[in-house]
């Protein structure tokens, strides 16, 4: 059911050219164009070369990394920032969500970035805002995070040195494991690394990758399913997404069991040379140490926090054209 749910949701995406709803809204040609447009902004600083109005996150869910790049990535591309805080605006008054968008849009902006409570409303709220609006979803409910998935690509791209082309992750084995149903950096990882070629695992206890839900994505996109993590890793990946349990998007949260510690990575040894990413936000001690997080070479995670801001400007002025 949730399967079908995604695929109606994904067939609503927005398809005119300033908006980034679902990650299928951008062709593998404009992928590589972003990916161009990043790799030209490496080592420079990056700078506005034009004027491009004002830009405002507009999250009605907690963000650290999404939302700092977003603004850090306007900034680079000549964005001025408007400041907008869920917990101080007139949604605290019982002010609608929609009616929130209505207003801002009456504002007047050039670049929104969205994140959302629940599956879909990014492609929602892209009714209540003029045409030319440039709209990037940063993450609604468990449906896409298409930002996440385009730097998790590069960050791949870049450490395998990896040319940015069709079918460029042929062979390379990645496993996605935790919380897999309720993750929408999952679902736009699946539907991206899978367009470029990669040889796809998700790994999660049967709760968190229920069999209709891994038999649609096995048909789908040639996923193979584990559930545990030592037989995935039988496997020899070459790279291991870790995700956190997401909590704020389960009911009864502190009744359902998750075998966390067979599916956490607490030995680096036993990954063999395969490398860790992962999305953050990072439950210490849950799905991966500390340690093995931020200070061993196999872990791309900096990176990957490093390289959202690339991709977020880069996407921000291939949007802008
Ligand atoms: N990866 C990610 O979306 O992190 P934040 O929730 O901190 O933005």
């Amino acid at each position: 059911m949730q399967t079908v749910f995604h695929m109606i949701l994904n067939m609503q995406g927005q398809k005119h050219k300033k908006t980034l709803i679902n990650i299928n809204d951008f062709s593998d040609v404009d992928v590589i164009e972003v990916f161009n447009i990043a790799s030209s902004f490496e080592g420079c600083s990056i700078k506005g070369d034009l004027e491009r109005g004002l830009f405002v996150n507009v999250f009605f869910e907690n963000s650290t990394r999404t939302s700092l790049s977003f603004q850090k990535a306007a900034l680079n591309c000549g964005f001025k920032i408007l400041d907008f805080n869920i917990s101080s605006s007139s949604i605290a008054k019982e002010e609608g969500e929609i009616n929130t968008i209505r207003t801002i849009n009456s504002i007047g902006v050039n670049a929104v970035a969205i994140r959302a409570k629940f599956s879909g409303q990014v492609g929602l709220f892209s009714k209540f805002l003029n045409e030319n609006t440039i709209l990037i979803n940063a993450g609604d409910g468990t449906n896409e995070h298409p930002t996440q998935s385009l730097l998790d690509l590069y960050t791949i791209l870049e450490h395998f040195k990896l040319p940015s082309k069709p079918n460029t992750l042929s062979g390379l084995k990645v496993g996605i494991v935790g919380d897999v149903v309720n993750s929408r950096v999952a679902r736009s990882n699946i539907f991206l690394l899978s367009r470029f070629g990669a040889d796809l695992s998700l790994i999660a206890p049967p709760n968190f990758l229920p069999e209709n839900f891994a038999s649609y994505y096995r048909s789908q996109f040639k996923c193979k399913t584990f559930y545990d993590l030592n037989s995935a890793l039988k496997q020899k990946l070459d790279v291991l997404i870790l995700l956190r349990l997401q909590k704020e998007r389960m009911e009864n949260s502190g009744k359902i069991p998750f075998p966390i510690s067979q599916f956490a990575v607490k030995d680096q040894a036993a990954l063999d040379d395969c490398v860790i990413m992962h999305p953050g936000p990072i439950n210490d001690n849950a799905e991966i140490t500390s340690k093995i997080a931020y200070e061993s070479e196999i872990s791309l995670i900096s990176r990957q926090v490093k390289n959202g801001v690339l991709i977020r400007s880069a996407i921000l002025k291939f949007l802008s054209k």
